[in-house]
């Protein structure tokens, strides 16, 4: 039995003042949630405050990249033990706006799930496919090379201990969700393809997920959480995202 997973994604929102609000409202309300593990993933630079706020709660946090460096002259980058060394139990790896805005190719994601790991923490692996993609009917083919180039390079037992999150990119920021029948079609598709760790990778989703939808998808039986952008900016959307995990 997978734990479900409910991780927010910040991105690059919020200031001091506003992630203290919404961190002391999460605290507020963790207690509805039961069943799922809760995480969010700060801007680096306000990985301080979130600790601070987090310490000795139930809710972990992590950051939104790492450098495939641990350490050196790589002005701007911040490095897995810096990470670490600030209480993070996730970061997230190869999230489509990294791969779109920042160049980050299939190997570059890989390499940074080794540094991640390196550290010791769980890399959220990112993959998913574009609209056109989509519309060309190459989901699948997409997908699969994502995953690939991490397991050519980690290997199936590293990428068992990670976590996937499913995001196909014309749903993120979009309002536009995958239905839960589209979304399992490709979480179990990528369950088939971690063989032999399948059973105990959790595969979320991401892409407009709120309150709304969240129990819907999250009924399907390849969907073991999410990973959600917008609607983790509030403290009671996310909430209500997390507890529709309850079992
Ligand atoms: P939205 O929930 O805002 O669509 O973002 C999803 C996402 O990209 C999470 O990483």
């Amino acid at each position: 039995m997978r734990q479900p997973l409910v991780a927010g994604n910040w991105k690059m929102n919020g200031s001091r003042a506003s992630i203290a609000e919404l961190l002391g409202g999460l605290k507020a309300g963790i207690g509805q949630v039961t069943t799922a593990e809760v995480a969010v993933c700060a801007p680096a630079i306000y990985l301080a405050d979130t600790r601070a706020q987090l310490d000795g709660t139930p809710v972990a946090w992590g950051g939104q990249d790492v450098s495939v460096h641990a350490s050196g002259a790589y002005t701007g980058e911040i490095a897995g033990p810096m990470l670490a060394d600030f209480g993070c139990r996730f970061v997230i790896i190869g999230h489509s706006e990294r791969r779109a805005y920042h160049g980050e190719s299939d190997q570059t994601v890989a390499e940074k799930f080794t540094a991640a790991q390196a550290a010791g923490l769980v890399p959220i692996l990112c993959v998913g496919e574009t609209l056109e993609e989509r519309e060309q009917g190459i989901t699948e083919q997409v997908v699969a090379r994502q995953l690939d180039a991490v397991i050519a390079h980690c290997g199936l037992d590293a990428v068992g201990e990670g976590v996937i999150a499913y995001e196909p990119v014309w749903a993120i920021g979009t309002g536009k969700t995958a239905t839960p029948e589209q979304a399992q079609e490709v979480h179990a598709f990528i369950r088939g393809r971690l063989a032999a760790v399948a059973d105990k990778v959790r595969v979320l989703y991401g892409g407009s997920m709120n309150p709304k939808n969240a129990a819907e998808l999250l009924a399907q039986a390849d969907i073991d959480g999410g990973l959600i952008g917008g609607a983790s900016l509030k403290a009671d959307d996310f909430l209500a995202v997390c507890s529709a995990a309850n079992r």
